[in-house]
């Protein structure tokens, strides 16, 4: 299969291109690296099936840069961490996040429609916003403000599965929607911030462990190469055109817990601090219901919080 991954050189989209190349796909790497890094896909580089284009997903891609033909396209482009701090975050980039996920979304839709390729947008859990109910259904329709602070993410994801609905529903293009919730794994960058990846660094470092917040606030972490396995899933199953399925884990814990968790499987001396300020429009609640993805997918998370927290703390230890 000949399969375009949009944000390849990403977190997930790292991943994501190690996994299809392991099932023996063509793989196009399509990156213009604001918030990913060549290091992520560095040891795929030499693959003889591994193309990587450096490309602006919202802007004319280079001449003869894509195969003849194309059979997935996983849109993945986008800044993705609501860390304020963040310079990598989709605050530090509004006007990139805005349009990839609207503009890159039309543009990679078209290629859906031209290429007769599947087509799979990952959304977020984001869309729900604040939501009124936890755990959230895809049916939910979400609490969310179109002029906050995070709707510069949450309104571009928004209007990109408008999109995505449009040209299944008049165009013909299959497509399917991913809505993912927290994801954490190795290769997350360092500059990104989110929660996990933070408090890992500084359990690491020994220094506070920052919550913002009391802490009650929670969160349920998906390990990425369950997300992954469930994204191939879910594009490689025939017969869901137009589906739209959360993705994520349903253990939900505090950020407390986390904290607690982190600093003891890292053998930490680091204090947990709890004096931030929990900031404007930050979810108290975010869990999601998998019933739809466990009936249609057969998939759920199987690794353990405590084994990926191992496996990424020691991924971020050998590389501090
Ligand atoms: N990580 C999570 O917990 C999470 C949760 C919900 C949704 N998602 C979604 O999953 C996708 C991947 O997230 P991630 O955590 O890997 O983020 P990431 O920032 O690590 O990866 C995104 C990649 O997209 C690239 N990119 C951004 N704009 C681009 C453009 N205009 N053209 C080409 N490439 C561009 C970046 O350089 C980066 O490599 C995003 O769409 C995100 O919204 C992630």
């Amino acid at each position: 299969m000949n399969i375009l991954i949009t944000g390849g050189a990403g977190f997930i989209g790292s991943h994501l291109c190690k996994r299809l190349l392991k099932d023996d796909n063509n793989v196009y790497c399509i990156d213009n690296l604001s918030t990913g890094s060549m290091d992520t896909i560095k040891p795929l580089k030499a693959h003889l099936r591994f193309t990587f284009i450096h490309a602006d997903v919202t802007k004319d891609l280079p001449p003869n840069s894509l195969p003849d033909h194309i059979d997935y396209i996983y849109h993945l482009a986008s800044p993705a961490s609501p860390n304020h701090h963040s310079s990598i975050s989709y605050h530090a980039l509004p006007m990139e996040t805005m349009m990839v996920n609207t503009v890159g979304t039309h543009a990679m839709l078209e290629l859906a429609k031209k290429y007769h390729a599947r087509f799979l947008f990952t959304s977020t859990s984001e869309i729900y916003g604040e939501p009124l109910e936890n755990p959230q259904k895809e049916s939910y329709r979400g609490n969310v403000s179109t002029t906050g602070p995070r709707s510069v993410y949450d309104e571009a994801k928004r209007f990109g599965e408008t999109l995505v609905a449009y040209y299944q529903r008049e165009l013909e293009v299959d497509t399917r929607i991913a809505r993912i919730f927290n994801t954490y794994g190795p290769h997350m960058s360092d500059k990104d911030m989110r929660m996990s990846v933070l408090f890992m660094q500084q359990a690491l470092k020994n220094e506070p462990i920052t919550i913002f917040g009391d802490g009650t606030q929670t969160r349920s972490l998906c390990y990425v190469d369950d997300l992954v396995n469930g994204l191939v899933i879910f594009m490689e199953k025939n017969g869901l055109s137009g589906e739209i399925i959360n993705m994520g884990s349903t253990d939900e814990k505090t950020v407390l817990e986390y904290a607690q968790l982190i600093k003891s499987i890292a053998h930490s001396e680091s204090e947990i601090s709890v004096t931030e300020k929990l900031p404007e429009d930050d979810p108290k609640q975010r869990k999601p219901d998998i019933t739809k993805a466990k009936e249609l997918l057969g998939w759920e998370p199987t690794t353990s919080i405590e084994d990926g927290l191992k496996k990424t703390i020691d991924t971020i230890r050998t590389n501090l």
